[in-house]
């Protein structure tokens, strides 16, 4: 994987904005996402899947239940059917109205502001296409690409070695620092960032081994952040990337750090 994007030492935390700032306003809708974005955020995570129809649409489920007033799969809707969609008045009537961004309108949303967007792929195959509008929109520099997938992240390798790929670990993560610092090679191999559940996780997360992953320029992710004790914990230890629904924490500043 020649011309691979250099990677960067980051010597500060980078706080990552779980689906906008949920704990504010309705995860993956605009109206989150600017809120994450005057809070201060780093980075604004964000979940891509394909509609009936081809389009590319923002949501975590497969189905539009839990976050929309409608019903049914995300993959069995067209991109009609979700846009006539309210994804706001779950969370709050303040909210009502709030529509199911596209991928393309969370992109322009961003584009030129000081944020990157990591965008994560929920199901496989559409690779091609979220690369295409990454591109027409000028964004290559401003995004991080992730899947839990890593048939998809080697496949970003290939067709898009300019933009950094993160691998998310579902199951699988090493149980021991020192198991983490060894597959931390192996990773190195293929992304950027890696990623983990924090509960599945935190074992591994000795400062030895946080310290290593920075040191060898892996930017090491973990969702998600809902209380305050672990995130000071591990920003003590030198952790990076800090997922959150909480972005909010931010505006303590460096004493909350
Ligand atoms: O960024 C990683 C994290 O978002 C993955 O988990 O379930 O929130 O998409 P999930
Ligand atoms: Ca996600």
């Amino acid at each position: 994987f020649e011309n691979y994007p250099e990677r960067t030492i980051v010597q500060r935390p980078i706080v990552v904005a779980h689906r906008g700032v949920p704990s504010l306003a309705p995860e993956n809708t605009m109206a989150g996402y600017h809120l994450s974005y005057e809070l201060g955020t780093d980075l604004i995570e964000t979940d891509v899947q394909r509609t009936k129809d081809g389009h590319l649409v923002i949501m975590h489920d497969t189905t539009v239940d839990r976050t929309t007033n409608g019903t049914g799969a995300v993959s069995e809707l067209t991109l009609e059917e979700i846009r006539g969609l309210d994804a706001g008045s779950h969370f709050d009537e303040e909210f009502a109205g709030e529509k199911v961004p596209t991928f393309r309108e969370f992109l322009e949303g961003f584009k030129g502001k000081d944020v990157l967007l990591l965008v994560e792929l929920k199901g496989i195959g559409i690779e091609e296409q979220v690369l295409q509008e990454i591109i027409e929109i000028g964004m290559e520099e401003n995004v991080v690409l992730q899947s839990f997938d890593m048939e998809s992240v080697k496949k970003f390798r290939e067709i898009a070695p300019q933009i950094s790929v993160g691998y998310l670990y579902s199951t699988s993560v090493p149980d021991s620092p020192e198991q983490r610092i060894e597959d931390a090679e192996r990773m190195l191999n293929y992304a950027t960032s890696i990623g983990a559940r924090l509960n599945a996780s935190y074992g591994s997360l000795s400062e030895e081994s946080i310290t290593y992953m920075r040191q060898r320029g892996l930017i090491n992710m973990h969702w998600t952040f809902r209380s305050q004790e672990p995130f000071k914990d591990l920003l003590k230890k030198g952790l990076i990337g800090p997922i959150t629904d909480y972005t909010q924490w931010l505006s303590d500043g460096p004493t909350f750090i």
